[in-house]
């Protein structure tokens, strides 16, 4: 597939007005995205779990407008306007016009709500692009085609899946992981069939049933708003003196995992998904100018967990996205363990004692729209 695979064919159908809504979930990186090139190219590929309870659930309302040359649309969050939305949803228009060209025809209401608290530092942008590109994808699968209401088809069909995808990237790179679940691999990979730079894929091959039902319990650390945008953070990989050796680090890492996920070797697994973790924030570390992400706490809860699994074995391990928040990983059959030693000893170092219990989904829904 290339760009221009994604170009629309001429919209045979008039719409005057409508609504589509859909729900799409967060995710957590395994191997992680971080520094891009121009048009949302990775630097390197990387993989997530698709994950269920964090979620956004968008309603994408349209009504028919001349075609000014502007786009118009208003965001609601949890039913109160978010103008300071907007400039990222301008930019994100204006990048996929080009697929979508209904855009400047029509006026947008866009309301959309977390399940997860908005100020808990988990990152709404995965979750609410790939949201608001499925419910474009409804208006366009109408231009298309006769019927309304044919959402669920989409799910079954390969190129709109991937065109959903395509779009959700160039909202933001890692929502183009939360279409469809459970494992998705995103960036082009010698060794994985069909991995693309321009939208996820599931991954193709082999997953042992040890890394089928995980869990992902995460600690709400520090839930203010994010001391580095993702646009600064990933714009400190240009010129990094690491970042070539990072970037290489990250498809071999990936090329482990393939031999990791059809093996079940949750050591190996620990040992890789740890590594990204501290990499990217040593990514951080070293760059000019310098952050560091991690709180007091975030590190008390990761020497925790080592002293966790190395006193009782189970295989419980940590990844971090970039703030201080530290994801909890963990097979189904230890969870009853893992949970009582959160409850126990790592919710203390939590804001306000909160966590959340997530496990692997299965990617965007649509709500109601048939
Ligand atoms: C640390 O997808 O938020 O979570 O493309 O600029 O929107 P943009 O960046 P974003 O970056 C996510 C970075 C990460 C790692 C990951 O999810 O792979």
């Amino acid at each position: 597939m290339t760009v221009q695979d994604f170009i629309s064919k001429p919209y045979s159908n008039t719409v005057e007005s409508g609504n589509y809504t859909w729900a799409s979930p967060s995710n957590i990186a395994l191997v992680k995205y971080w520094g891009k090139k121009a048009y949302q190219i990775p630097e390197n590929p990387s993989v997530s779990f698709t994950l269920d309870a964090c979620k956004t659930v968008t309603t994408l309302s349209f009504t028919k407008k001349k075609n000014d040359g502007m786009f118009s649309f208003d965001v609601y969050l949890e039913g109160k306007r978010q103008d300071d939305f907007k400039p990222k949803i301008q930019t994100f228009f204006e990048r996929i016009e080009l697929y979508m060209p209904f855009l400047k025809d029509y006026h947008f209401k866009i309301e959309t709500a977390n399940t997860f608290p908005h100020s808990s530092g988990i990152a709404s942008s995965a979750s609410g692009m790939s949201a608001l590109a499925m419910c474009l994808m409804s208006v366009e699968q109408e231009l298309l085609t006769p019927v309304s209401g044919t959402d669920e088809t989409f799910l079954k069909n390969n190129y709109r899946i991937q065109k959903a995808s395509f779009l959700a990237r160039l909202g933001s790179g890692s929502a183009c992981r939360s279409i469809e679940g459970s494992l998705v691999v995103w960036g082009a990979h010698p060794s994985i069939e069909g991995s693309s730079d321009l939208y996820g894929i599931k991954y193709p091959y082999k997953v042992h049933d040890n890394f089928k039902d995980y869990h992902d319990t995460i600690l709400l650390v520090d839930k203010g708003e994010k001391q580095v945008s993702s646009t600064v953070g990933h714009n400190l990989m240009y010129n990094h003196p690491f970042a070539q050796e990072r970037f290489n680090q990250a498809g071999s890492n990936l090329s482990r995992l393939i031999a990791v996920f059809e093996s079940g070797d949750l050591n190996t697994f620990i040992e890789i998904v740890e590594s990204e973790a501290l990499t990217l924030h040593a990514m951080m570390m070293t760059s000019t100018p310098y952050f560091i992400l991690m709180k007091p706490n975030t590190l008390e809860i990761i020497n925790k967990i080592w002293a966790f699994r190395n006193h009782t074995g189970i295989p419980v391990c940590f990844t971090l996205d970039a703030g201080a928040n530290v994801h909890v990983l963990y097979p189904d059959k230890v969870s009853d363990q893992v949970i009582e030693f959160v409850k126990n000893e790592l919710a203390v170092h939590c804001q306000n004692g909160q966590y959340i219990c997530d496990s692997i989904g299965f990617g965007a829904k649509p709500v109601g729209n048939e």
